[in-house]
């Protein structure tokens, strides 16, 4: 492998490095131990990648691309402690929680009573903390730390335990999240029980994706990525907020949300008048939520042949992502919200841009199920969990791969 400076210095300084010499020299310790900036590394073949507590979020994830130069995929900061001073917090890579994307009027029914949560979106002077909520609250999931509960060489399990109406949720939840590298795939398995009462609970992985490692020289965006959903058909009607109309529509051949009839480039459509406002007032890209339409749902092998339900790539790499998944659905954010405030890591960037993710500079794909699924009861989806329900769950594997060899 062909390492850059920073990107060995990162290898070097990580806990496997030590514990491999540690190895030699007859020194073990089985306590899950950070690198000195507070990352948790994992190792596949050609893979790896490093996790924070914080949110349980990715912070890096290495591959070579087609010359043998490795890049860091993942959007995420330079250290673990930075997680919680940044005041933007744009949900680098963490599990959102307890209940992803929004919740209408922040509010729900279950069992004939009305629950209110904490609002963190769309202020209005009647509503100075928001209208909806987005992504649990505004001290979700991923803005709290999860407990290391163990570490190998090639996986890490955090534990999370979620108490009684925080943010304004009935009951309390308690989590784990496994992340794996085997080969060239990056697997989690998100669990989560409700212990006391019926809830909410529908978790993702929030991943800021760019296939140049944020490195291309010729284009700072990710517009020119190609993204295939060969199942994603339909989509959820949404309003000018984002919130769920509780419409399902359907993603005609040749529009600008048909990524399913062939792989198409993000930005393929940009200059489409029909374009503006897909992703709200004003807003020209995709903040969408497409479901996975594979007939009998419960009967899906995800992981086999019929699989992947999406594939990104990017020709100047060479890199394809491939994404599996045991869930109904699928958010595609284009980053049109980025502005150049979030500034990129050490192994990232290319000379003659800013080293920063510039408007449409990444691509976040959520698996997930139904958004709002909670208050549109005509979806027949499971969203709500008690004691008395078996765990929700979450399963998704991500192939790494070069477009070459297909
Ligand atoms: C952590 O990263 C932030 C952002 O890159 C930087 O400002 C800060 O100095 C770093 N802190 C440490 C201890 O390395
Ligand atoms: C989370 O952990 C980081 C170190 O990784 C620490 O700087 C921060 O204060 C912790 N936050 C909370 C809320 O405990
Ligand atoms: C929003 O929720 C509150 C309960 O918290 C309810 O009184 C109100 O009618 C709801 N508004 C809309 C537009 O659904
Ligand atoms: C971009 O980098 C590649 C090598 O990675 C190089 O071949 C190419 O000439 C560079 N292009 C520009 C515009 O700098
Ligand atoms: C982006 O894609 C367009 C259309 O396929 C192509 O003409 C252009 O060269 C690409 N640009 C880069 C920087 O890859
Ligand atoms: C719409 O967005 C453009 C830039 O994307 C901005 O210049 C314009 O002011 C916005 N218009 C409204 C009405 O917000
Ligand atoms: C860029 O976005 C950040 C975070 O959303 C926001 O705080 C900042 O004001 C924006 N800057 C500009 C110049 O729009």
């Amino acid at each position: 492998m062909k390492w850059p400076t920073s990107l060995l210095a990162l290898a070097l300084a990580s806990p496997l490095a030590s514990a491999a010499s540690s190895a030699t020299t007859g020194k073990g310790d089985d306590t899950p131990t950070p690198d000195k900036d507070g990352k948790y590394w994992i190792h596949g073949d050609g893979l790896s990648a490093a996790f924070i507590p914080y949110g349980a979020s990715i912070s890096n994830l290495l591959f070579e691309d087609q010359y043998g130069i490795v890049r860091d995929l993942v959007g995420g900061f330079d250290n673990a402690s930075y997680y919680s001073v940044d005041k933007q917090h744009p949900h680098f890579g963490g599990v959102p929680g307890r209940y992803a994307n929004r919740i209408k009027n922040s509010s729900f029914e279950i069992d004939g009573q009305t629950y209110k949560v904490a609002a963190n979106e769309n202020p209005t002077p009647a509503n100075p903390d928001g209208i909806d909520t987005l992504h649990g609250g505004p001290d979700g999931w991923d803005w709290r730390n999860f407990t290391v509960v163990s570490h190998s060489d090639s996986s890490i399990t955090f534990s999370f335990e979620d108490p009684d109406g925080k943010e304004g949720f009935p009951g309390e939840v308690v989590s784990l999240i496994t992340y794996s590298l085997t080969g060239r795939d990056w697997d989690f398995t998100m669990v989560a029980l409700a212990t006391t009462e019926k809830t909410p609970i529908m978790l993702s992985s929030h991943t800021y994706w760019n296939l140049d490692g944020f490195a291309n020289n010729e284009t700072n965006t990710a517009l020119n990525h190609s993204l295939h959903m060969p199942y994603g058909r339909r989509r959820i009607g949404v309003d000018n907020i984002l919130i769920p109309t509780g419409e399902i529509l359907s993603n005609d051949r040749g529009s600008v949300n048909d990524f399913w009839s062939e792989p198409r480039q993000i930005g393929a459509a940009l200059q489409d008048p029909a374009l503006l406002g897909n992703c709200g007032f004003n807003c020209t890209g995709y903040d969408n939520c497409y479901t996975i339409d594979r007939g009998n749902q419960g009967d899906f092998d995800w992981r086999g042949d019929d699989g992947p339900v999406a594939t990104m790539s990017s020709a100047w790499s060479g890199i394809q992502l491939d994404i599996f998944t045991d869930q109904v659905a699928f958010q595609v954010y284009s980053c049109h919200g980025q502005n150049g405030s979030m500034a990129l890591k050490q192994t990232q960037g290319a000379t003659d841009f800013p080293r920063t993710i510039p408007k449409y500079g990444c691509v976040v794909l959520e698996v997930e199920d139904y958004i709002d699924g909670i208050n549109n009861p005509q979806w027949g989806r499971k969203q709500v969990y008690g004691p008395l329900d078996g765990p929700y769950t979450l399963q998704a594997k991500y192939r790494f791969s070069l477009t070459s060899e297909h």
